[in-house]
């Protein structure tokens, strides 16, 4: 989606490979240990320098090492509507640190969010992006919160306050969502919502199908622990729309969208940038629902895909409506998720394919590209 993500994504894919390379060289013991270490002190790096040179900002400029604030410097486009005066970093980060094991420093970090994190600011933020890391972020927190509280791991003072932030940063968000169409805005602003004069917002007429379609999770998430049933609403409205909107033959979707009739903007199809995830969460809104709505419609696209986008070894964009011609003759790095989405499903044998190629041009640069063609 954005290059945040797209970078998480590369370490993501990096570090995999270095791990499946060592697992078939034969890893040894204290391989494994040596890499597990690189692996937290590579972390570590990474969020110390953030809260010691620029926390409360959203992010750590690496080469001048101070904080980017939103609006402080000079402007990157798109990429500066995730920063919302709201220590993305730090959000970012929370569920991580348990994942690592640095109880302690979750608690910090917690405490933290609870005490300067404030989301009553005149700014305007991506929608798709503040779900994703803020929302997403605060839920993930707040659920390693309860569950070390309740095995009496750690956090026994803590009493659902990342949950309270979590809906309040949800209810933010819903202004977005009053489309005919039901599939949201692309920018909210988080003090005015949309309607108001002083909203600076809520002139786009499209979004992407990922933008669309990645709400599900935190929404639904948002909703069973709230028990307010509004966000899961939306968020599966927006999903039935998309569903809705699929070329009837191909079953593919495109990529960018009217959010207001329904028409399709831009009617490439494959499993890049502005669509990726939406295939994530209609598998993963199946796993963490049991939702089977869910289920067969990632099945669906994921046979469409099979047969037209999967070109061995390349997956190409294709037109919608007439899925045998190519739209584009390159892949671009987001396809680097696409692996980890066919092991969820199950399906191994075109993953490690997929997999191998990615591994070969990564080899090839040291560093996967943002884009790669044969
Ligand atoms: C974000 O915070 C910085 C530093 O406090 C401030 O200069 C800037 O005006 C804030 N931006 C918004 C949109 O509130
Ligand atoms: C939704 O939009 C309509 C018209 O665009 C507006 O009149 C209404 O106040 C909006 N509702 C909310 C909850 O923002």
């Amino acid at each position: 989606m954005d290059s945040d993500v797209a970078a998480r994504r590369m370490l993501q894919t990096i570090f995999i490979l270095l791990l499946i390379h060592a697992i078939s060289c034969g890893i040894q013991p204290s391989e494994k240990r040596e890499l597990k270490e690189k692996v937290l002190e590579m972390f570590n790096h990474a969020y110390g320098s953030y809260m010691d040179h620029a926390f409360p900002a959203d992010e750590l400029m690496p080469l001048s090492c101070k904080g980017r604030y939103r609006g402080s410097e000079q402007s990157r486009g798109d990429v500066d509507d995730s920063l919302g005066n709201f220590s993305l970093t730090l959000i970012d980060t929370l569920d991580t640190l348990v994942v690592l094991g640095q109880i302690d420093d979750f608690e910090d970090a917690v405490k933290l969010v609870i005490q300067e994190v404030t989301f009553d600011t005149d700014v305007v933020v991506s929608v798709f992006e503040t779900n994703i890391r803020v929302l997403g972020g605060l839920l993930g927190g707040h659920v390693v919160a309860a569950y070390l509280k309740r095995v009496k791991k750690g956090m026994l003072w803590y009493n659902n306050e990342l949950l309270v932030k979590a809906k309040d940063i949800g209810e933010r968000l819903l202004p977005a969502f009053n489309t005919t169409t039901g599939i949201p805005y692309p920018r909210v602003n988080l003090k005015y919502g949309l309607c108001k004069v002083n909203s600076r917002t809520g002139v786009e007429k499209d979004t992407c199908t990922a933008c669309a379609g990645t709400m599900i999770l935190e929404f639904a998430a948002l909703s069973r622990l709230t028990g307010d049933p509004i966000f899961e609403e939306k968020a599966h409205k927006a999903m039935e729309f998309l569903w809705k909107q699929r070329h009837r033959s191909s079953d593919l979707v495109g990529t960018v969208i009217n959010i207001h009739n329904g028409d399709w903007v831009r009617r490439d199809s494959g499993i890049g940038a502005g669509i990726d995830s939406y295939y994530e969460y209609l598998l993963k809104g199946y796993i963490l629902l049991g939702d089977e709505t869910y289920l067969n419609r990632f099945n669906t696209h994921y046979d469409a895909i099979m047969r037209y986008v999967n070109q061995g070894p390349l997956m190409l964009d294709v037109h919608m409506h007439k899925p045998t011609s190519n739209t584009r003759h390159f892949m671009d790095a987001l396809t680097a998720f696409w692996p980890g989405l066919q092991v969820l499903k199950g399906d191994i044998k075109p993953a490690i394919e997929i997999h191998e190629l990615l591994y070969q041009i990564t080899q090839r640069h040291n560093f996967l590209p943002e884009v790669s063609s044969d």
